[in-house]
């Protein structure tokens, strides 16, 4: 075995490495769909649990040698189930794709309808992108958000009717309001479909009891773990006990191999965090925060998608200031603030160079910022947006990034 440690053997992955925690430590993450884990998180993650093959369930095993495994995983199911109060849980799933797309094949045939949201109105590329592979396998049918921006219910239980589909799908990458599981259930029962939401965004608003909670209301419930979760990368599944060994088949061995268990571990870590009082402070800190860019870029005249935000994120058409995502993109990753182009509901322009951004405060209220930094973020924002393609003014503003987030370090002890 190579005994040398990483900056000796391989200077060019360390420096890399360096590189990347310098760009996060010193820039402004506004991608919605990121955050920083804690240091216990990152020592699950990086430990020799990666070293075991352990394909199967707690105590049904098809290798030997797994009874601390076992411990772990337990552990995770446990606190997932008490997190999000779910009778059944897996926890093996590698990302968010792998769950959604395991979740389509327990529950339906080839062939069936799902109904699911319109993707230039919040949907995420799992729920059914013609570009997926899923979506030749599966039937996807679309709702819409209404006029004022919200899911058009309406609409919904018209399309259920005339659709008749197995499968409801709620839950999105780029939607910023609450949703009325119970109201979607109903409409589900009207037609006898079953019912899936996808929370990957919003799991840790959820665990910590600030956006409503539809495991307790729906079939199943997939999420990714390391969003507002605050985890390492990773999938979920929850359910109803009637549809766990269905659930549980279709991961392993329908879909995947070996389960990935230091990944497993830092899970638990990351739910045993969500589990204690300060995650709830987060969980409000994220919305507060998020409240005041809402504030400020409707005062800079901007047209927020949705009519606002009651989550951790805001989707914005930035044509009415005459530049599009792609360009608001450029211009903010050269000043230091990271977020990302993003379609608005009925786009006229290409996902390559839509009429939107899409930001969020899940990474930054991590650092510990709150309303008074906001302010700047927003002022940080719009001095870019305005002026930009003035490199001078990128060049002051990348300063001014550099000055704040130095303000909030992120991991000393890396350093
Ligand atoms: C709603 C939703 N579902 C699923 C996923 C896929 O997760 P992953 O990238 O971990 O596969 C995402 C990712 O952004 C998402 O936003």
């Amino acid at each position: 075995m190579n005994k040398l440690k990483l900056d000796e053997f391989d200077p060019i992955i360390k420096e890399t490495i360096k590189n990347e925690l310098h760009r996060q430590e010193t820039g402004l993450e506004l991608i919605p769909s990121e955050n920083f884990v804690s240091p216990a998180v990152l020592e699950a993650l990086g430990s020799i649990l990666t070293n075991k093959y352990s394909e199967g369930y707690p105590g049904k095993r098809y290798y030997g040698g797994c009874h601390f495994i076992d411990d772990a995983e337990q552990l995770a199911i446990d606190r997932a189930k008490k997190l999000f109060d779910a009778e059944h849980v897996n926890v093996q799933p590698l990302s968010g794709a792998p769950a959604n797309i395991a979740t389509y094949f327990a529950l339906l045939e080839p062939g069936d309808t799902i109904l699911g949201m319109d993707l230039s109105h919040g949907g995420h590329l799992t729920h059914g992108h013609p570009v997926t592979y899923i979506a030749k396998i599966f039937n996807f049918n679309r709702y819409k958000t209404d006029l004022h921006g919200l899911i058009d219910l309406e609409y919904l239980r018209e399309e259920a009717h005339r659709t008749k589909p197995k499968l409801i799908l709620v839950g999105y990458s780029a939607y910023s309001r609450e949703i009325d599981y119970k109201k979607i259930k109903e409409i589900a029962d009207e037609v006898g479909a079953m019912t899936m939401a996808d929370i990957a965004h919003i799991a840790g608003l959820i665990a910590a009891g600030e956006m409503n909670n539809p495991v307790p209301i729906f079939d199943v419930v997939t999420t990714t773990t390391h969003k507002t979760l605050r985890g390492p990368r990773g999938g979920m599944i929850m359910c109803k006990e009637k549809f766990a060994k269905k659930i549980d088949k279709a991961v392993f061995p329908g879909f995947q191999g070996g389960p990935h268990e230091n990944n497993i571990a830092a899970k638990a870590v990351a739910f045993k965090e969500a589990l204690e009082p300060n995650f709830k402070e987060y969980a409000i800190q994220i919305k507060k925060n998020a409240k005041v860019l809402e504030k400020k870029f409707n005062e800079f005249g901007y047209k927020l998608m949705f009519g606002g935000t009651d989550n951790h994120l805001l989707l914005v058409d930035v044509t009415p200031k005459g530049l599009t995502g792609k360009q608001a993109e450029a211009a903010l990753d050269k000043a230091g603030i990271t977020l990302n182009k993003n379609m608005i509901p009925d786009d006229p322009r290409s996902p390559m160079d839509p009429s939107g951004i899409r930001l969020g405060t899940p990474a930054i209220t991590t650092r510990g910022m709150k309303e008074s930094e906001m302010e700047i973020v927003a002022n940080l924002i719009e001095k870019v947006l305005t002026n930009h393609d003035d490199e001078n003014v990128l060049e002051t503003v990348k300063k001014e990034v550099k000055e704040l987030t130095g303000r909030f370090p992120l991991y000393p002890e890396l350093d």
